[in-house]
């Protein structure tokens, strides 16, 4: 396994293998890597002859008052996870080459990314998008993989790569969870103990909801309220949503019916954390 920082050099890295005939797969991250990433490599070595892991926390996508300064970095220990998982290529590039002095062009996703996370954190997926296509860009894969856990944001790279003729395969992976449910995060790390205990609520909420539906509830709003009251009860989580959404353009609903999703976003002290789930209802 090779790291390299330089974008031309992973470009070039990437022309050779078209060259020899071989296909890209890339697993696009912000480090600090963890079991949920390594599912997107080892589907990704399934399916691609080479596998390209990016490792770049992207300061556009997080707004002024979140943790871009805070997120875990740590490039080591991502290296031996990235090499024993069978990752080809770490692409760690440097802030000052994405972003250069004078950088002005960004790509924005529009109607996918007005609701959920969207409404609370403004110029997110702007930054997202903007990344995702620079990546694109220089390493040129026929597949990229992202996880269920962004929901919303995988739908919108889907979209985004459909909209702009991009000639990508986005595939999604299922969300990889803890022993009692929650779902893996680089965030998860800094919930203190009894914080992490609390977490848990969030995917248990999200079955009980499940159950209420498959008993014949068809109240979103009766739904969205026993998700809260399960949340409320544990002492360290203030909401920021819990939503019932229809699955294809993640608009509110009022009635369940057709495949639709629920996604939640809990702060637990500073430390900001989404799940989902989706459900066909016939
Ligand atoms: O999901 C993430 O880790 C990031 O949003 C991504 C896709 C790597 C873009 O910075």
């Amino acid at each position: 396994m090779k790291t390299i920082e330089n974008i031309s050099r992973m470009s070039t890295f990437a022309k050779m293998m078209k060259k020899e005939g071989k296909s890209i797969g890339l697993v696009p991250t912000m480090g600090y890597l963890h079991d949920g990433h390594l599912s997107l490599v080892k589907a990704a070595k399934k399916h691609t002859d080479v596998v390209v892991m990016s490792i770049f926390v992207n300061p556009i996508q997080f707004g002024p008052k979140e943790d871009f300064e805070e997120y875990p970095r740590d490039l080591k220990h991502d290296e031996e996870m990235a090499r024993e998982a069978g990752v080809d290529v770490i692409f760690h590039p440097l802030l000052k080459d994405i972003y250069p002095e004078g950088y002005a062009t960004y790509v924005t996703v529009e109607k996918l990314t007005s609701n959920l996370c969207g409404e609370s954190r403004p110029g997110h997926f702007r930054g997202v998008a903007t990344v995702v296509t620079k990546l694109f860009n220089i390493v040129k894969p026929e597949v990229a993989y992202f996880g269920q856990k962004d929901m919303q944001q995988a739908m919108m790279i889907k979209k985004m790569a459909l909209d702009l003729n991009m000639d990508i395969e986005i595939k999604i992976m299922p969300i990889v969870r803890e022993k009692d449910g929650l779902a893996m995060s680089s965030r998860n790390t800094y919930l203190s103990g009894s914080e992490r205990r609390d977490a848990a609520v969030l995917y248990q909420s999200l079955l009980k909801a499940e159950t209420l539906i498959k008993n014949g509830e068809r109240d979103a709003g009766k739904v969205i309220k026993a998700i809260e009251d399960m949340i409320k009860a544990k002492e360290s989580a203030r909401i920021e949503y819990v939503k019932l959404v229809d699955a294809r353009g993640l608009k509110d609903i009022k009635t369940i019916t057709g495949e639709i999703a629920i996604a939640v976003a809990v702060f637990f002290s500073n430390t900001r954390l989404i799940d989902n789930i989706t459900i066909m209802v016939k």
